[in-house]
């Protein structure tokens, strides 16, 4: 880039500014973790030409992006998570369907895997052959750069899967690796035999105990052991090369400059690898991803990163690191979302109370991504300490909520199915489709109208729960229209063994195209969600910084909760059971506020007497409200 080309940015905003302010903390992570200083010069180097290459107007965006502080965190922000080839076929196709995604009022895009990754070896896209090509039938990386100004036009922020804790085994790095290249070898786990394999499986749980099982493969082609923790045809990377991260952060900053906007860090908390240890969350792996946050701020301050920590909730938080010295900007509130499940199959809001109330007290520069489904399964990481205190106990519950939710239990209009089911452990996980879990698929199949409504009661109200909560809403894309579980995967030889393939259907655009029409059951579902939608991103109430606390409703099964922000004030209710319940408000501080609507009875006087029908809610809004 000449200096010519290059923009006019604030004094203070500037590549070079941005590298001297960070320079000494990245130096010194860098150091603790490779003493290598050649490495860390060539790093540098890279980064300076990854900034080079970025495009005057994605410069242009950073540069706003980092003077409005927290622009992710209003209440507008709505994101839905979708598969290309099954909601447009190609990234071209999802291009020509943005109209629909706006008029969802999506504004932030997570498309799943997407680079170039082996048929029948792919786990949906999570074996990544190369980091610079798109898998040939989605598209080209053109294609990729072509939807990124389409979403950015449409102020649409995309979000795109990184890979990062290993390579498809057709990899070149494999490929070299296998064939016997020392060098390659290094970026990687090999072992001649299973003496070190051996001490690391003593302490390192499995991830996929029955569709994989093992953190170690023998490849007889090579006479050699390899780490794949996830699948055999993953291989583990070593970031104890201080190559492995210099490439990686290459890689990633070749993606953000074709304009992507957030940045799933797949499976992060496995990236570093140290005996005697799980092998997860290890201290390393923050020092890590602060790393790749420092590149971020210093090459493209509008981009941000979304941890992937699947983990149990004390592990979660500290991938925010603090204020100060940020790690991931948004996080998976997996806790949340598994807490949400096991109340409805409870009707029990004791551990869902609890935990929005932990949540309370964190900086508010803690951003959530909130959920109900996505393309993978339910893992049942209760706070069992907490819900001992009711007398449950984890393997027995974890039993129960998979028979309720596999529509096994006695009264279950549930329709799931197992993941992972591993006797030994009895630790299996569940799959299915949020209209499927809540029972609407079994209320057709049965033409069972009584059941039907309450299971899209509970549909909605689980939607419009995950829309109170601070952060990020993320709809699962056929979620909006109520799809339900595809079994078709079946009878696929490379997914039938993999049972999230049961909610990774084709999207169904007839179903779609009945959401405008009355009495349709995705028009039920979709109006729905399009005005809590509508409401929320009207009302600052909403906003990420707002205060959230629950409060007592005298019943177990009626979650209350309130926000308060800047003037505004909501209050919600939840009834997560199928019977119509009554509650009574009595909170002081609500009554002072001049009461001005509801989600359901407009214009209604303030009461303190609330009946719910079964899976009900209310949204109460207070203070200077929207709701047009
Ligand atoms: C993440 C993905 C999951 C994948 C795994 C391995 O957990 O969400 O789908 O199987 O990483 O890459």
């Amino acid at each position: 880039m000449t200096k010519k080309a290059e923009i006019k940015e604030p004094e203070k905003n500037t590549f070079r500014q941005r590298l001297k302010d960070n320079m000494d903390e990245l130096k010194w992570l860098y150091m603790e973790l490779y003493h290598d200083e050649n490495a860390f010069k060539y790093f540098i180097s890279m980064i300076r030409k990854n900034y080079r290459e970025r495009k005057v107007s994605l410069r242009k965006t950073d540069v706003e992006r980092s003077r409005s502080n927290g622009w992710y965190h209003h209440s507008e922000m709505l994101g839905m998570m979708m598969y290309t080839e099954a909601f447009g076929g190609t990234l071209n196709g999802v291009r020509e369907k943005i109209p629909y995604i706006k008029e969802c009022g999506v504004n932030y895009l997570h498309l799943m895997p997407l680079l170039d990754s082996p048929e029948g070896k792919s786990d949906g896209g999570y074996a990544v052959a190369d980091f610079r090509k798109v898998r040939p039938d989605l598209g080209t990386m053109e294609d990729l750069e072509k939807l990124s100004a389409a979403c950015r036009k449409n102020d649409i922020m995309l979000c795109f899967d990184f890979v990062l804790n290993h390579t498809s085994d057709e990899h070149e790095w494999a490929k070299a690796a296998r064939a016997g290249d020392p060098v390659a070898r290094s970026r990687y786990f090999f072992y001649d035999n299973w003496d070190i394999p051996d001490q690391y499986n003593s302490t390192m749980p499995q991830v996929f105990p029955e569709t994989a099982p093992g953190n170690f493969t023998y490849f007889e082609d090579c006479n050699q052991i390899v780490m794949t923790t996830f699948y055999p045809f993953q291989w583990d990377l070593n970031y104890a090369n201080p190559m492995v991260f210099n490439d990686m952060v290459d890689n990633l900053l070749y993606l953000a400059n074709k304009g992507i906007d957030v940045f799933r860090l797949d499976a992060v908390p496995y990236i570093w690898k140290q005996l005697g240890t799980n092998c997860r969350n290890l201290p390393e792996v923050h020092k890590i991803v602060r790393m790749f946050k420092i590149v971020c701020e210093i090459v493209c301050p509008g981009v941000l990163l979304l941890g992937e920590v699947v983990m149990e909730p004390k592990e979660v938080v500290p991938y925010f690191g603090t204020p100060e010295k940020p790690e991931c900007d948004i996080l998976y509130n997996v806790t949340t979302m598994c807490t949400i499940w096991h109340t409805l199959a409870t009707h029990d809001v004791r551990l869902l109370k609890y935990q929005v109330d932990q949540m309370k007290d964190l900086p508010k520069s803690c951003v959530f991504q909130n959920y109900i489904r996505c393309h993978d399964d339910i893992g049942w990481g209760l706070d069992y300490s907490y819900l001992g205190r009711f007398g449950i106990q984890e393997t027995s519950h974890k039993k129960y909520l998979n028979d309720w939710f596999t529509g096994k239990w006695p009264g279950s209009p549930s329709r799931g199915e197992l993941y992972n089911d591993s006797a030994a452990l009895g630790d299996a996980r569940l799959c299915g489709t949020s209209a499927s879990l809540c029972g609407i698929e079994s209320a057709l199949q049965n033409n069972d109208g009584e059941v039907l409504n309450k299971a899209l009661s509970a549909d909605i109200m689980l939607h419009a729960f995950m829309f109170t909560l601070s952060g990020i809403p993320v709809i699962y894309s056929g979620d909006e229209i109520g799809m339900l579980n595809d079994y078709t995967y079946h009878d696929n030889y490379a997914k039938k063994d993999d049972s999230r393939f049961i909610h990774r259907g084709k999207f169904d655009w007839d179903l779609a195209e009945k959401r405008h029409e009355p009495g349709s059951l995705s028009c039920a579902l979709y109006s729905q969600l399009l005005r809590l939608t509508k409401i929320r991103k009207e009302n600052p109430v909403f906003h990420s910084g707002a205060y959230m606390y629950s409060f007592d409703t005298g019943n177990n099964s009626i979650l209350g909760v309130i926000r308060e922000y800047k003037g505004q004030k909501l209050l919600g209710l939840f009834n997560f059971s199928d019977q119509w319940l009554r509650t009574v408000i009595e909170n002081n501080d609500w009554e002072d506020l001049t009461y001005k609507d509801s989600f359901y009875i407009k214009g209604e006087y303030p009461q303190t007497e609330y009946w719910l029908e079964p899976y009900g809610f209310r949204w109460l809004l207070a203070g200077d409200i929207h709701n047009k």
